[in-house]
């Protein structure tokens, strides 16, 4: 048996967001990361709409980009003191998976951090308050997933809270909110949502529902991305899809190694997450390519990629990755991407472990050792072909 879960509800497309005049509840905590959200009038204009729909808000701003523990303690002490029906998550992922942890610790004030880490072992939530999502990024798909990302800022190591309990009730992808979002901005989170996809379709976990999700996604984020970065209005919107379409498929077939290097060196190296993505993805398609390789040729092969064999499509494809980076001005490799040598070598042994162990490792294709995972962040830092 095998199971398959998203929000209840997405409403998506041009003001999607109006959808909010209909929700049931009576008071409505908003998530937010910076004040931008209030200047530009989108916060504003929910808490209208939440109004027509006679909710009152209370608004917790300030979540820092990848957000710590502390955080998301203070949040749900806030959350405690305004006792909501509704947890609203507005921005990037960062503040939607905030808020995602809070509700967490709003609902279970005894439950500790280190328990919510282990996969899958929340208690029932929705005892208190049901969760809204709306992305204002297009690339995390935190708004249908499983997943909340959480920093412990003192030892710079991201963990993955993942649970079904968690996957929002409602997701509001709204294609009018990704407009003011930066060319790089675009590129770091277009790339974590192709990540996103590719990992998915090799998953251990794989299945037709998850697989016919992400080929979609991956298919329309190579005819969009590039356009979307470039400031084209049909491609942003179809890339806030896109991402969403990458994130019910991941949610389900969960990730792999890609994931798991871009969590342990994240704070570590001070790389956005889906830049990180963006170097790790060509460097683990070859190193997946002996347990993957024909998935990753069925991809290939969707996109029209030159190759009659499978090693010659996985190739084509890697190179996909390259051309991505190369047209988006984004770095190929770690050293590109400006971390000095000396922290690299440093930190190498502490994050190759601490990767191996990352949850995501245990769906990847292929099985990974430490020394492997040195040897593949080496190739990553350096700009080698992975061969072994
Ligand atoms: N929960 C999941 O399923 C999942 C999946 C992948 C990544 N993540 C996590 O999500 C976080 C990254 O999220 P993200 O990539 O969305 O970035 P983010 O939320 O960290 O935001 C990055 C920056 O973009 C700004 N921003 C947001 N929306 C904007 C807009 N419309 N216009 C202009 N600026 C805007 C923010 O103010 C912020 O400064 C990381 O912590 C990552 O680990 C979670
Ligand atoms: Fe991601």
């Amino acid at each position: 048996m095998q199971r398959f879960t998203i929000p209840r509800d997405v409403y998506f497309g041009e003001n999607a967001i109006e959808h909010l005049k209909s929700v049931n509840g009576s008071k409505a905590m908003l998530v937010i990361g910076s004040e931008r959200l209030i200047q530009d009038g989108t916060v504003p204009r929910i808490q209208a709409l939440l109004g027509e729909a006679n909710i009152e808000t209370s608004i917790f701003s300030g979540v820092e980009n990848d957000p710590s523990v502390a955080t998301v303690m203070s949040g749900a002490q806030a959350m405690r003191e305004f006792n909501p029906d509704l947890v609203v998550g507005i921005g990037g992922g960062s503040p939607i998976d905030a808020a995602k942890a809070m509700w967490i610790f709003y609902e279970y004030p005894e439950f500790t951090f280190e328990e919510a880490a282990k996969p899958f072992n929340l208690p029932e939530l929705r005892k208190k308050a049901r969760f809204i999502a709306i992305p204002t990024t297009s690339g995390t798909g935190t708004e249908v997933t499983s997943f909340s990302v959480i920093t412990n800022h003192e030892t710079g190591v991201k963990y993955p809270i993942a649970d079904y309990n968690i996957t929002p009730d409602l997701a509001i992808v709204d294609t009018g909110l990704v407009q003011s979002m930066t060319p790089s901005l675009v590129a770091n989170t277009g790339m974590d949502a192709l990540t996103h996809a590719f990992e998915a379709y090799v998953s251990k976990v794989r299945n037709p529902i998850t697989d016919s999700l992400a080929m979609k996604s991956i298919e329309m984020t190579v005819e969009s991305l590039v356009q979307s970065y470039k400031g084209e209005d049909q491609a942003r919107k179809d890339m806030h899809i896109a991402q969403c379409l990458a994130g019910m498929s991941f949610s389900n077939a969960i990730l792999g190694i890609v994931h798991s290097m871009a969590h342990k060196t994240g704070k570590i190296f001070d790389i956005p997450h889906g830049c990180a993505n963006a170097i790790y993805l060509s460097y683990a398609v070859q190193f997946n390519a002996k347990a993957a390789g024909a998935e990753y040729a069925d991809i290939a092969r969707r996109l029209g990629l030159a190759g009659a064999t499978t090693d010659e499509l996985v190739a084509s494809l890697v190179q996909l990755v390259k051309d991505f980076r190369t047209a988006m001005n984004m770095p190929h490799t770690l050293k590109e991407f400006g971390i000095a040598e000396d922290l690299f070598k440093s930190s190498l042994d502490e994050i190759s472990k601490n990767a191996v162990g990352d949850p995501c490792t245990g769906t990847n294709p292929r099985d990974i050792s430490v020394e492997e995972m040195k040897q593949l962040f080496e190739a990553a830092y350096y700009g080698t072909d992975v061969t072994f």
